[in-house]
């Protein structure tokens, strides 16, 4: 299926709780990933994981963050209509001392092609 190359302005970021449950994306995410804000929203944040993702870098996605420490990786998306979309995302622990909740923020900008290639060759090695 097609492949979205990012442009270097893209920036996709998306907040969850402290389930993965999607509490907001910005434009640029819903644009890319092809879901209306609403489609996004209270969903899991799995709607767009690609199957060739091996479970080891959520798995190491979730321990960092739940250390209270900062996770960056590449991750490959999937779109809404079944393509895909690479990422170098960096992922902030956060809380609010007002509500006391926990929430995971991701920001995402474009890798380059050689990080690309490297992500999926340690990828395909792991699944
Ligand atoms: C802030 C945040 C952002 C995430 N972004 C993505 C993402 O872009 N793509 C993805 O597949 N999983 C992302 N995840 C991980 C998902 O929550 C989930 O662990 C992953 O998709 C694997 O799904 P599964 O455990 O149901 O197999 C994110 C998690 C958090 C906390």
């Amino acid at each position: 299926m097609e492949e979205y190359v990012l442009k270097s302005d893209d920036f996709l970021v998306s907040l969850t709780d402290e389930k993965g449950v999607i509490l907001f994306a910005n434009d640029d995410f819903c644009e890319i990933a092809g879901y209306s804000i609403d489609e996004l929203i209270g969903k899991d944040h799995n709607i767009v994981r690609h199957k060739e993702m091996p479970r080891a870098a959520f798995k190491d996605l979730w321990n960092t963050v739940k250390r209270d420490e900062i996770w960056n990786g590449y991750v490959k998306n999937s779109t809404k209509s079944g393509g895909h979309y690479w990422v170098y995302a960096t992922v902030y622990p956060m809380y609010d001392n007002v509500t006391k909740l926990k929430t995971y923020m991701s920001c995402r900008r474009k890798p380059s092609k050689q990080e690309i290639e490297e992500a999926q060759k340690l990828y395909t090695t792991l699944n």
